[in-house]
């Protein structure tokens, strides 16, 4: 029987057994869709030739036998389109080559609106920097709350934004309860979908009392009062219609939103706390933000190295690599105090391990060949090395983050979150702290 994992595979053999003459077909399109159900598109051009006919026969033939549940019966699997249509679905985004088969690509169809597999170019504005992991509760919100912290005390100005929206922190670490604005994402989200946006627009931030010399926006989740929380949150997921009948699906709408906080709020540097997993806030701050920067939460174990496998394979197989790699950075996280330098070691070479065999190319480290990307396995500058974040018992059993970083000690902070904050400072921060 067939299961969801070989469909893949199980195509590959069907159109292995015809390729020497699929060309006659032209373009392929392979529909997977919502059910996990295939069946190909390609042009209604074969319907007038006869030999392309019979290719197209032995080949649905083939794959009605081979996929069995996952393929349409075999008189609906397939749909003919017209050139113009076939194109569009063939080099949409979304799609992907067959590995191997040039004329042949996969259409995935998710029920989720989240694509990790398409890559949002980097914004062209002030530098993005999203804060990511697959595994939860490593110190994301808190390493973000102490580099806004950090950079604002250098003089910028840190514009934060709280994404973990289904279980939303940030704003309470940076903004005591009475500073908080009255509106938050949430609430701009489920306005603009009634084209009433800027209704919340300018009482979505608060300054943060933290900063000194530079200044903190804090963009919340949501206001003061929550108010109907978990009513918006069902509604901020979806695509606003307009008048023409085009969508413009939330991720997009929140990319929007951003742009407009940012060219409203001029900050120097945008800081992202994204939801950890695979999940499809993460997906979107990850991939269609624009982020120029990917920091990917790591602490030691198989949990950590099997879900980023997971993630990086898919971005192999669905297209996404080359975009992505260049930006995501390592982050070693909660490094015990005792035998720090050999857990820094034993991240290192798992972390190398993955990536050399998920995201780099297979050349010799160091050496450039055209385009190709790899690096040593101990590299320090390598997206691979972890940038390290000290397990710390100050930071452990906290009430208030607010509270913490309003008394704390620059020389802590800088001890725990040291090596993160001189790898931000060099990156975004003025000229005279480089
Ligand atoms: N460097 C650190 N040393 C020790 N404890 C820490 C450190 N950083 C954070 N913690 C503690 O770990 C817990 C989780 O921290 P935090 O909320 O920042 O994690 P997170 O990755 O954002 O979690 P979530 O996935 O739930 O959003 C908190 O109790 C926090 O006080
Ligand atoms: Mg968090």
């Amino acid at each position: 029987m067939t299961t969801f994992d070989q469909i893949l595979p199980k195509l590959d053999g069907v159109f292995e057994q015809h390729r020497h003459r699929l060309a006659r077909l032209g373009s392929i399109v392979v529909n997977r869709d919502l059910n996990s159900r295939i069946r190909l598109i390609v042009s209604e051009v074969v319907l007038a030739d006869l030999e392309a006919e019979g290719v197209l026969r032995g080949v649905v033939a083939g794959l009605v036998e081979a996929l069995g549940p996952h393929a349409w019966p075999q008189e609906r699997s397939v749909l003919f389109a017209s050139e113009a249509e076939l194109a569009s679905i063939f080099y949409s985004r979304d799609s992907f080559e067959l590995e191997g088969f040039d004329t042949v690509r996969v259409i995935d169809r998710l029920a989720t609106e989240g694509s990790w597999a398409r890559i949002e170019p980097i914004s062209p504005g002030v530098p993005r920097i999203v804060f990511y992991s697959i595994k939860g509760g490593v110190g994301r919100s808190t390493a973000m709350a102490a580099s806004a912290w950090s950079l604002a005390q250098a003089g910028l100005r840190v514009m934060v934004l709280d994404l973990d929206l289904e279980s939303p922190g940030l704003s309470s670490a940076l903004l005591p309860t009475e500073r908080r604005p009255q509106y938050g994402i949430a609430d701009w989200l489920v306005e603009d979908l009634v084209d009433n946006g800027d209704a919340v627009f300018e009482e979505m931030v608060a300054t943060s009392t933290l900063s000194h010399d530079g200044e903190i926006y804090v963009i919340p989740a949501h206001g003061r009062d929550p108010g109907e929380y978990v009513a918006k949150l069902g509604r901020v997921w979806m695509p606003k219609v307009d008048a023409q009948g085009d969508q413009e699906g939330w991720s997009r709408r929140l990319a929007r939103l951003i742009d407009a906080l940012e060219a409203r709020w001029q900050p120097d540097v945008i800081l992202i706390d994204s939801r950890a997993g695979i999940d499809e806030v993460a997906s979107s701050c990850v991939t269609d933000l624009g982020g120029a920067l990917v920091l990917l939460f790591a602490i030691d174990g198989e949990q950590t190295w099997s879900g980023y496998r997971i993630l990086f394979q898919y971005w192999r197989r669905a297209g996404g690599v080359g975009e992505i790699r260049e930006r995501l950075q390592l982050v070693g996280a909660m490094i015990p105090e005792l035998g720090a330098t050999e857990y820094h070691e034993g991240l290192c070479e798992q972390a190398a391990d993955l990536f050399a065999n998920e995201l780099y190319d297979a050349i010799p480290p160091g050496e450039v060949i055209g385009e190709r990307f790899n690096f040593d396995a101990t590299d320090p500058g390598a997206p691979h090395y972890p940038w390290g974040i000290r397990w710390n018992r100050g930071f452990a059993v906290l009430h208030s983050l607010h509270s913490r970083l309003e008394a704390v000690d620059p020389t802590e902070v800088k001890m725990v979150f040291g090596d993160l904050l001189d790898n931000l400072h060099n990156l975004v921060g003025p000229e005279e702290i480089r």
